[in-house]
């Protein structure tokens, strides 16, 4: 890991957040075996709760970034390759993922507002993300979405140069969709968005906040506590997914 970062606690203190960025149910997804309906009511959350507005959420805390140009340059760029492709040369990220699900099967009007019956846990998780989008301080709304939303818990083992994300076509033809569930491999150019730029954008978002979050003040107390809360309410609304998909602890080994 690079020295700067490994010496940056506000760096360590997010580390140990999404360390924890992983939920018991998540391996079901990875493997064979759940149903359609299972696998409906997984995608319509992600969908709802974040997937179709995260080019906005950016937004939101773009608008809150004081006059910063190399902040407000890597959010712009984030958010113009979520809300359009260009940078990837496809489509935006949300109308990527519905063409994942045309290539499962699933009309994309199971996707519109309203289609499904959302869990408590997702709205609450939902609208929780919209307002903290919005909130000062800026560097806190940054944090939850390029740090804890589009960050995994990958994150150590990416910054420490051990984690190798994949890419081109290696990105799709294993990932479990295309292996498990017949998703064709035409249908995953948001698997290949991602791999194409991903990368950039972690590096750009710690490198953020490495810059622009002072050690010794309360700021970083205030970033690292709207992470914990993220994850919190992450947890809990992967439960509430997990319950809508009939899904139970002693099952999902
Ligand atoms: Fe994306």
């Amino acid at each position: 890991m690079d020295e700067d970062f490994a010496a940056h606690s506000l760096t360590s203190r997010l580390l140990d957040v999404m360390d924890q960025k992983h939920h018991w149910a998540y391996p079901r997804l990875t493997k064979p075996g759940l149903s359609r309906s299972q696998l409906l009511a997984h995608f319509q959350h992600e969908h709802a709760v974040y997937v179709r507005d995260f080019p906005v959420l950016l937004a939101r805390a773009l608008g809150q970034v004081p006059p910063l140009p190399d902040v407000r340059a890597a959010l712009a760029e984030n958010l113009y390759e979520e809300q359009t492709g260009g940078l990837s040369s496809t489509a935006s990220h949300p109308e990527l993922f519905l063409r994942m699900m045309d290539g499962l099967g699933f009309d994309r009007a199971l996707f519109d507002d309203g289609a499904a019956e959302l869990h408590p846990s997702a709205i609450g998780y939902r609208d929780w993300l919209r307002e903290a989008s919005a909130r000062e301080p800026w560097q806190a709304a940054v944090a939850l979405l390029t740090i804890f939303v589009e960050g995994s818990v990958n994150e150590r083992a990416e910054l420490g140069g051990t984690f190798r994300r994949s890419s081109g076509r290696e990105a799709v033809s294993r990932h479990p969709l295309v292996v498990h569930y017949g998703c064709p491999e035409a249908a995953m150019e948001l698997a290949r968005a991602h791999a194409a730029v991903e990368g950039g954008h972690r590096s750009d978002a710690w490198n953020i906040l490495t810059r622009h979050v002072p050690e010794d003040d309360g700021l970083a107390d205030g970033v690292v506590e709207t992470c914990e809360r993220a994850l919190a309410m992450w947890l809990a609304y992967r439960d509430g997914v997990a319950e809508r998909m009939g899904l139970t602890r002693e099952r999902a080994a």
